[in-house]
Order: structure tokens, then C-alpha cells, then sequence
């Protein structure tokens, strides 16, 4: 059997020696299995959130928008409503880009396996599907773009916390960055936890609590429905992420030193405290039966749940004050929850593994 030296996508040297088997296949840093290869499978779950993914299919022009132009052009909405639809707008209208950006441009090229870099591009599809989400949003209410596309420069609250994604990306971004030492394998970790866990993990759920909760007050339901799709989407993302990440951790335990542990902790205490502040600045003086208190409980009690998928000790042990957020996640694995248009999107032909 001939030896053949080639480059493989990541930049490094790969021995290819012909036909592999499924146990040599590593998250990072493979050096013996060709990434082009999909098949034999390793890691089931990538592929099985890749078809639940795809069976999830959207698009957010489907959704009709007549009844909130309606509302937001009368006079149904308080100031304060409009300000925490804005903020909302404003933050993950950038927010999905730069999720989008960090999948293709700095974690892409580092997972070195094949069935998770399948599900990567259908996040990264979902992401441009959720970016332009926000842009038919403005366009169908007829808001200024601009102000809307500008807030993670121009509100504070907003700018924080996409400032603590943009240099986990950057450091990634470095040209010569390769995930071949222990430090920047921790680095890649850090950007892994601080997109997953941290930004659709905990930086996406205020917004999603405040934007659910116009829907259960019949208020901008199209806007509002997209928003459960949205919800509905990063919820697999988010697990994919969690998936990615213990894998990697459990396929290299050195990685995982008591000193990274005490770093990521105080690194998701930090994005709690921005993530709080965030909800602060959406809901000055409470709106919808919410305010900023019952989201400092809400937030610390997401964040304490991440830390526990990641193996981490739980540091607030909050209450949760919108059970109903827990039900709509779980519900949301049902078929029938989402409106007649989400289930008929399911697509049947999935793989089975039995
Ligand atoms: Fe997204
Ligand atoms: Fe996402």
C-alpha cells in the first residue's frame, strides 16, 4: 500500500496510508484520516444534528408580516416595547454574522473530522438564514437599517458583549494559528465555549425571553415566530457546540488543566454580568410582565446550566423565573409544537442508525 504525504485542509501533514478505520478519526489535530472522507462515521452526533438541522428547514420570508406592520405603525405599543424590539433587532442582526463569520472563518479549519464540518455548514447556512431574518424584519416594518445594523458599535450593553466574541475570533483568525500546542489548543477551546456556550448559549436567551414573550401577549407574532424558529435552531447548535467541545475535552484530558477550568468559569461569570446588564438596558423600567431583576435570576440560572453540560461547577444556583422558556425549549423537539408551516417543513428520508 503506497504512502502518500499530502496537505490536508487545516495546513498540517497528513499520512494518508489508504483505507482507514472510524476510530482513528480525532476532532482536532488528525493527522491520519483525510477530511474529505465522510464515511466510515465516528461521531454519530455530529450527523445526527446535521439531519435534525436539516429536517428544521426555514425560511423567514414565509412568515407573513401584515399584522405586525399593523400593530407597529398604530399606537398598541408602549415606547418601552418598541425599545426592547429594537435592542433585540439590534443585536442579533449583527450577532448571527458574527457567529456566521467565526463557524467559516476560525472553527471551520480547525475540526479536523468530517461529520462535524457537515454540520458546520449547515449551521453556517442556518446563520445566513437568521442574519437575513433581521434584514426582512426592518425591511417589512420599515425601520431604519442603519440604526438597527449599527447598535453593536453604538449602544454599550450591545457592543460588550459582541467585544468579548470578536477577540476570541481574532486570536483564532491569526494566520499562523494551528491548534498543534497545548496553549492554542486551549485557545481554540476558549473560542469554541465562548461562541457556543456563551453567545447562543447565554447571550441569545434574554433576547429570546423578551421576544417569546410578545407572542404570549398576541403582540408582533410574525417578528415573534421567527424567533422560535431562530430559538428552535440554536438549540442544536448549542448542543452540537457542547458535543464538540466535551468531545475534544475527552480526547484530550491534558487540555483540561484546573487553571482553564478557574479561566472559563470566570470568563462565563463575566459574559453573565454583561448578559445582565444587556437586559438592564432592553428594559429600563420593566415592560410585558418583565424586568431587569427577574433576568439577572434568568440569566444566572442559563449560565449555571452550561457550566454543568461543560463539566463545570455550578456558581449562582438561581430559580428560574420563565419555566415556561424551559417548556417552550422542550416542546420544541415535538413536531407538532411550532405552527402548521414548521411541521410540514419536516422532512422524512432521515438516516436511522439501528
Ligand atoms: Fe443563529
Ligand atoms: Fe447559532
Amino acid at each position: 500500500m503506497s504512502t502518500v504525504l499530502e496537505e490536508n485542509a487545516t495546513g498540517l501533514t497528513t499520512e494518508n496510508t489508504g483505507r482507514f478505520d472510524a476510530a482513528e478519526k480525532r476532532l482536532i489535530n488528525c493527522n491520519s484520516v483525510d477530511v474529505n472522507q465522510l464515511m466510515p462515521l465516528k461521531y454519530k452526533w455530529a450527523w445526527e444534528h446535521y439531519v435534525n438541522g436539516c429536517a428544521n428547514h426555514w425560511m423567514p420570508t414565509e412568515v407573513p408580516m401584515t399584522k405586525d406592520i399593523e400593530t407597529w405603525r398604530s399606537d398598541k405599543l408602549s415606547d418601552a416595547e418598541r425599545r426592547v424590539v429594537m435592542r433585540n433587532l439590534g443585536f442579533f442582526a449583527t450577532a448571527e454574522s458574527l457567529v456566521g463569520n467565526n463557524l467559516v472563518l476560525a472553527i471551520f479549519k480547525h475540526v479536523t473530522n468530517a461529520e462535524c464540518r457537515q454540520y458546520l455548514l449547515r449551521q453556517a447556512f442556518e446563520e445566513a438564514v437568521h442574519t437575513h431574518t433581521f434584514l426582512y424584519i426592518v425591511d417589512s416594518l420599515g425601520l431604519d437599517e442603519s440604526e438597527v445594523f449599527n447598535m453593536y458599535r453604538e449602544v454599550p450593553a450591545i457592543a460588550k458583549k459582541d467585544d468579548l466574541e470578536m477577540e476570541l475570533t481574532r486570536e483564532v483568525l491569526d494566520p499562523d494559528f494551528i491548534t498543534d500546542t497545548d496553549e492554542s489548543a486551549q485557545a481554540f477551546l476558549k473560542n469554541l465555549i465562548g461562541y457556543y456556550a456563551i453567545m447562543e448559549g447565554i447571550f441569545f436567551y434574554s433576547g429570546f425571553v423578551m421576544m417569546l414573550s410578545f407572542h404570549r401577549r398576541n403582540l408582533m407574532t410574525g417578528v415573534a415566530e421567527q424567533f422560535q424558529y431562530i430559538l428552535r435552531d440554536e438549540t442544536i447548535h448549542l448542543n452540537f457546540g457542547l458535543d464538540l467541545i466535551n468531545g475534544i475535552k475527552s480526547e484530550n484530558p491534558h487540555l483540561w488543566t484546573e487553571e482553564f477550568q478557574a479561566q472559563i468559569i470566570s470568563r462565563v461569570r463575566e459574559a453573565v454580568d454583561l448578559e445582565i446588564e444587556y437586559a438592564q438596558d432592553c428594559l429600563p423600567n420593566g415592560v410585558l410582565g418583565l424586568n431587569a431583576d427577574l433576568f439577572k435570576d434568568y440569566v444566572q440560572h442559563i449560565a449555571d446550566r452550561r457550566l454543568e453540560r461543560l463539566g463545570l461547577p455550578t456558581q449562582y444556583n438561581s430559580g428560574n423565573p420563565f419555566p415556561w422558556m424551559s417548556e417552550t425549549i422542550d416542546l420544541a423537539k415535538e413536531k407538532n409544537f411550532f405552527e402548521t408551516r414548521v411541521t410540514e417543513y419536516q422532512t422524512s428520508g432521515t438516516l436511522s442508525w439501528d
